[in-house]
């Protein structure tokens, strides 16, 4: 039987910390023929839809929204890590198991009323990408989705974002 997605991602055991399993995406996106089917997944439930935006999620997101935004003819808008972003910035804090992070995107970035899509390569509790989601909804644009790679259901994170009614679109869970 072919490969999917799913089959492409290493598991590789106590990283970062002892009794996590980190989910790797590189040896998805080494693969040809792997990256390209991730991305066209990524895509289907948008077809049709205007999307004037691509967003990303800092560092793996990166990777996705270039190829995706080229796919889809569209620009690319990254949201990095606090005190990243060279210009003028809005920020938003959001929860760690241990503390607080704070993501930013360019206050320029976005115009009002440009529907937007986020990718990134894992959704867990949802921290990172709620805070997408609110930075892009501050600038005035309509985020028409958040699509991800990999979903781990028992952190949550689809149950946080479809509480700020966002659609989420995966490709594959992990326990
Ligand atoms: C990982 C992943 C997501 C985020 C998901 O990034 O790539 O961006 O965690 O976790 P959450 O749903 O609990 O917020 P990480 O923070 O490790 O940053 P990196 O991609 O810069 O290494
Ligand atoms: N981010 C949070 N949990 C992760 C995991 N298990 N693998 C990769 N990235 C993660």
């Amino acid at each position: 039987m072919s490969k999917s997605v799913r089959d492409y991602i290493r598991s590789i055991v106590d990283f970062p910390h002892e009794g996590i399993i980190f989910r790797d995406v590189t040896t998805l996106f080494a693969d040809a023929r792997g990256f390209r089917m991730a991305i066209d997944q990524l895509l289907t439930p948008y077809a049709g839809m205007r999307i004037d935006k691509v967003v990303g999620l800092e560092a793996r997101g990166f990777i996705i929204g270039g190829a995706v935004a080229h796919q889809l003819s569209t620009g690319f808008v990254p949201i990095r890590k606090k005190g990243k972003l060279p210009g003028t910035v809005i920020s938003e804090a959001y929860q760690l198991e241990y503390g607080e992070a704070v993501m930013e995107i360019h206050d320029d970035a976005l115009a009002a009323g440009e529907r937007v899509l986020i990718v990134d390569d894992l959704l867990a509790t949802g921290g990172t990408a709620g805070a997408g989601i609110t930075l892009c909804r501050r600038l005035g644009a309509e985020v028409v989705g958040c699509a991800f790679i990999i979903d781990l259901p028992e952190l949550g994170g689809r149950r946080l974002l479809e509480a700020m009614d966002m659609p989420v679109h995966v490709l594959c869970e992990f326990e």
